[in-house]
């Protein structure tokens, strides 16, 4: 991706649907023999790599513009593929439906990843709680059941997937689960609602308790995904760093309240327009202090991004990571454009020297990709982003969306 660097961003980005409740929701139509029919699914890498996880296993898929239609009658498979697996982290969440439908999955132990070790110790206690058996062979978990049975889980923190995947193998199981220290991310509520349009009966979403009670089975069900909190956030932070003016079509504002408040912190006015939320920078951006919290703290998911945008502020930022123990991947290449940041423990301390300048650099994760475009749109000069693959995976057609708010932004094959 070559970006040239210092064009405010004025004009209309249209939000897609959530990355993060269109996997689970895709792998929940596991759930049923009946169809699903999903709108507002996003076109990324990762929703393409969960629909050939589902075709693997012998479920039918039909893909028209962002709808999808599912249908699982031909489960034929426990079993998820290794080179799928390997390539998505999220790919553990067909545990659950697997182990509901057919009390058995076996899946690769996912490796560490760019932001950290990540382990899914939490998830297989979680089944094993139900009553299943797990076993660890040739690096694939096997979790097998004679039957599963509702049980009370407490999480010692919470775990997004993890409690998707809980949600997911308790809806059909005998009895009563109760999750408690739960995660409450929207996109987990997003699953509960799904799983409730199919027949399920999970109450508390959305709070620390989840109460799911199984059900004998799930029908088929029509849903619209709701729009991503990260993409949306991920152009207002655009539009601060390029002092730009920009209308946001679809933003999910009340699950970005503590990132608009420290956008508005920043410098930024970002406020209701006909339905719609116009972002507008004015004035230098301003230093903030920022620690990443699950739900309903700051995501970590936009850690990155908010360090971008310091590294245009004056002054001294000091930004915490708590979710993840290594995501600050980005510093360095940040580092190369010229930015001042110093990390000790999970704190990155910035700073801010006013701007940044091009430089060639490399994408390591999804996120820290986007931090990069952000330090490219505002930096003097050019900026060479390669290994833009990443980008892909969390962000439908970026630089089409930026180009139309004013970017000068390509990409070229390497
Ligand atoms: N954890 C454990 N054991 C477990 C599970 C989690 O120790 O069994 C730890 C993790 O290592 C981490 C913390 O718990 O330190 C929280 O991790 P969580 O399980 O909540 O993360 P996740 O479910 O693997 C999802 C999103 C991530 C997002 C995090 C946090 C999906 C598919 N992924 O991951 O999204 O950062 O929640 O909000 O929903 C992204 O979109 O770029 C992304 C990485």
């Amino acid at each position: 991706m070559i970006i040239e660097g210092g064009q405010r961003l004025i004009g209309e980005i249209r939000v897609g649907g959530a990355k993060n409740a269109a996997l689970p929701l895709l792998l929940a139509a596991l759930l049923t023999d009946e169809e699903v029919i999903l709108h507002n699914v996003p076109d990324l890498r990762d929703v393409t790599t969960v629909e050939k996880l589902l075709e693997s296993l012998g479920v039918a898929i039909t893909r028209k513009g962002s709808d999808a239609v599912i249908n699982a009658r031909g489960l034929n498979a426990i079993e998820a593929p290794y080179d799928l697996v390997k390539t998505m982290r999220a790919s553990v969440l067909v545990m659950g439906p697997l182990l509901s439908r057919r009390l058995e999955s076996k899946v690769s132990l996912p490796g560490g990843c760019a932001i950290g070790t990540r382990p899914i110790n939490l998830h297989l206690n979680g089944f094993e709680a139900l009553g299943a058996k797990i076993s660890l062979e040739h690096g694939d978990i096997h979790a097998k059941a004679k039957k599963l049975k509702g049980a009370a889980i407490d999480f010692p923190i919470p775990t997004v997937t993890g409690t998707e995947n809980l949600m997911m193998a308790a809806c059909l199981a005998k009895g009563e689960t109760v999750i408690e220290n739960a995660a409450r991310e929207p996109e987990v509520v997003e699953l509960g609602r799904f799983i409730n349009a199919m027949g399920g009966d999970i109450s508390g979403l959305g709070t620390r308790t989840l109460t799911i009670r199984g059900v004998s089975e799930l029908h088929g069900a029509e849903y619209s995904i709701m729009p991503d909190r990260v993409e949306a956030a991920t152009y207002m932070a655009a539009a601060g760093v390029t002092q730009g003016n920009i209308l946001l079509k679809g933003v999910p504002v009340a699950s970005l309240k503590a990132v608009i408040d420290k956008l508005v912190e920043a410098g930024m006015e970002i406020k209701e327009e006909n339905g719609n939320t116009r972002c507008l920078m004015i004035g230098p951006v301003r230093n903030v202090d920022v620690k990443t919290m699950p739900y309903p703290g700051f995501p970590t998911d936009m850690q990155a991004q908010l360090m971008a945008m310091m590294c245009f502020a004056t002054g001294l930022s000091v930004i915490s990571e708590t979710v993840f123990e290594n995501r600050f991947m980005h510093v360095g290449e940040l580092k190369r454009m010229g930015a001042d940041i110093h990390v000790e423990g999970h704190s990155a301390i910035i700073r801010g020297k006013g701007g940044l300048s091009g430089a060639p650099v490399m994408a390591t994760d999804l996120r820290a990709s986007a931090s990069l475009v952000i330090a490219g749109l505002a930096a003097h000069g050019t900026t060479e982003i390669s290994r833009i693959y990443h980008l892909d995976r969390g962000y439908e057609k970026m630089e089409e969306k930026l180009q139309s708010a004013g970017a000068v932004i390509r990409r070229v094959r390497e």
